[in-house]
């Protein structure tokens, strides 16, 4: 049976429409389009038609007053939000360090001492697929009341074979049983292992040697992410590391100068990566070449609020050239949420992003970022029925009120989920 949705009268439909060959960049994130009283029709999961409700209204009256028609009046319609850097599959929680970094601790001592990374490491090596995938399923729950439908999820608290390709495998069975679309990144460049870090070479070949070439043959992410930060991953490990992925098909993304520069977007600009994440300390030449090459720049707010740490200069970056999205970067250790709306917020208020920008950053760029801009991250003919409805009557409302949720109904794939 053909699977039918209509939703009339939108206060303003946000389409997002026009950028599926390339991701919107300066004053395009701010142009967006806009139909007010706008209607959507979504038929077996795809998007049929988009226009003001008066000409769609006559099309699908049958369907009017249906279970297959939801009225919008008085909401904002925009395209599924899409979280492209999430740390989704882990297990426990680290409250006990932010309370050490309340205190004064700095996230990178901790980690060197055997907690941050380490320590959700040692709690995911110790967990099964069945606790994984219960925690995990959890978050994309709360990501989807949140009005998400798309994110990205990295392994990386595995740091060997077994326990990477465990949360690999546990992101996949969540991609297949969650509405939610789970994109895969592999991450076994998370950390060096703390019995190795003073020899870190051997497990920088065993990422290039071994997991990366298994990874890739039982076809278990589309990415490849490495932190490249000083005390983790070097700029040469980590060309090295990315290189390999490339070889083997996966595609490179990068943790790039959070702590501090370390040439880490130019390095993104280098191997070709699609996309370089974080970014609170790129240098201007880096920036330069991000934009030239055309790698999306994946800002994290949420991280430089919860680490108070300073925020990525996102001005720049747009009037720069780069084409900006944004992300929660949910994980346990730098940035426990998993509120996309809240980071539009911070998007606004802390990095000098407008509405319009943010706005575009986690819907069509964050598409481009994890490469899923043919089918997600706009409403239009042929696009997955992705759509969030917030009860706001219009879309400035959203980077207005903070730390609530507005979400009044998500649609997947072109059917109601949260209603
Ligand atoms: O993106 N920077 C490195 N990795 C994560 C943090 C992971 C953790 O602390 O568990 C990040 O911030
Ligand atoms: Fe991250």
């Amino acid at each position: 049976m053909t699977q039918k949705l209509l939703i009339t009268n939108a206060a303003q439909l946000i389409t997002m429409a026009g950028h599926n060959d390339q991701p919107a960049k300066q004053e395009a994130m701010s142009q967006l389009e806009i139909i007010e009283n706008g209607s959507v029709y979504v038929e077996d999961g795809k998007v049929v038609a988009i226009a003001p409700d008066k000409e769609l209204r006559q099309n699908y009256q049958d369907l009017l007053g249906t279970e297959a028609h939801i009225d919008a009046t008085g909401k904002v319609v925009t395209p599924g939000l899409i979280d492209p850097h999430t740390h989704l599959v882990h297990a426990g929680t680290r409250e006990n360090e932010y309370a050490m970094r309340l205190k004064g601790k700095s996230y990178m001592e901790i980690m060197q001492t055997g907690g941050g990374i380490h320590a959700t490491t040692r709690a995911t090596q110790a967990a099964g697929h069945k606790q994984l995938f219960e925690e995990s399923r959890k978050r994309l729950d709360q990501f989807l009341l949140h009005g998400v439908t798309t994110v990205e999820a990295k392994s990386g608290y595995g740091l060997a074979l077994e326990h990477e390709l465990k949360q690999l495998e546990v992101a996949k069975q969540l991609d297949e049983d969650h509405p939610i679309d789970v994109v895969s990144t592999f991450m076994g460049a998370h950390a060096v292992p703390m019995d190795e870090k003073d020899n870190p070479e051997p497990f920088v070949d065993r990422v290039i040697n071994e997991m990366i070439p298994e990874v890739a043959r039982r076809k278990l992410a589309v990415f490849n992410d490495v932190f490249c930060e000083r005390g983790v991953f070097t700029p040469e490990q980590s060309k090295r590391i990315l290189e390999a992925g490339n070889k083997h098909g996966l595609i490179p993304k990068i943790h790039a100068d959070e702590i501090e520069p370390y040439g880490g977007a130019e390095l993104a600009a280098q191997v070709g990566a699609i996309s370089a994440d974080h970014l609170l300390k790129a240098s201007d030449q880096g920036i330069k070449d991000m934009a030239e090459k055309d790698v999306v720049g994946v800002l994290l707010p949420g991280t430089a609020f919860f680490l108070m740490a300073e925020f990525a200069d996102a001005r720049k970056m747009i009037d720069g050239g780069v084409a900006v999205a944004l992300s929660t970067d949910a994980n346990p250790g730098s940035s426990p949420t998993i509120s996309l709306p809240f980071i539009m917020n911070l998007g606004c208020l802390k990095m000098g992003m407008t509405p319009e920008e943010v706005l575009t950053a986690t819907t069509i760029n964050a598409a481009h970022a994890i490469g899923a801009a043919g089918e997600v991250g706009s409403l239009e003919p042929g696009k997955k029925g992705d759509v969030t409805i917030f009860d706001v009557p219009n879309y400035l409302v959203l980077s207005y009120q903070y730390g609530m949720n507005h979400v009044d109904t998500v649609v997947k794939a072109g059917k109601p989920l949260v209603v």
